[in-house]
């Protein structure tokens, strides 16, 4: 109960304040998003590969909470034989970044690709796996505040690849 209200809470906050966006290094979101998930991710004995993400424009703060909701369900959904890969990169297209997280979970069917956006959905029950499903619906809210577009695609190999867009900061990047 705690966790759905906590949940819901986040989400109705997500992306409302314009006045926080401006340009700053997405590693630092990165970097404290993992910081914030280092209890399970040595648990896990994840490996993540970090590349060279641009200088973007938006929430600091809210980017953080994006890619450790990513991240987070990398760690959860991941296929119990195989040890946890994520991988977290980005291209440019345009004006944007295009930033991906990717792993070698348990992957999502190509049928529910847009529902699991959606607040409440769930793939699976809370015994398979904990959670109250709303880690998604705030990720797409606030890229979509932030004028970007969220969505997943299948990892070669296995796994699933979530992608979204954000502005990059006029300079082009870094
Ligand atoms: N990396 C992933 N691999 C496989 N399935 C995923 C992945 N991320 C999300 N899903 C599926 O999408 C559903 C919705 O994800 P979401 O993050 O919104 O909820 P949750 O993780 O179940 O709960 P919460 O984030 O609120 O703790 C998940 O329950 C799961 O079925
Ligand atoms: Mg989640």
């Amino acid at each position: 109960m705690q966790a759905l209200i906590g949940g819901l809470l986040e989400y109705s906050r997500a992306g409302v304040d314009e006045s926080s966006r401006r340009p700053f290094e997405l590693e630092t979101s990165r970097d404290l998003a993992l910081v914030n998930l280092r209890g399970s991710l040595a648990e896990s004995g994840a490996v993540v590969e970090r590349e060279a993400l641009p200088v973007v424009v938006g929430d600091s703060v809210q980017l953080a909470q994006v890619l450790q909701n990513l991240i987070a369900n990398a760690l959860k959904f991941r296929r119990p034989e195989a040890a946890v890969l994520i991988r977290i990169s980005a291209e440019q297209r345009g004006n944007e970044g295009v930033v991906s997280v990717a792993d070698n979970g348990i992957g999502v069917d190509p049928q529910y690709a847009e529902r699991i956006f959606m607040i409440f959905q769930r793939l699976h029950t809370r015994a398979e796996y904990p959670g109250t499903g709303i880690g998604l619906s705030i990720c797409k809210k606030v890229i979509e505040r932030n004028g970007g577009r969220i969505w997943v695609e299948p990892t070669q190999g296995g796994g699933s690849t979530f992608r979204f867009t954000v502005p990059l900061a006029p300079s082009g990047g870094r």
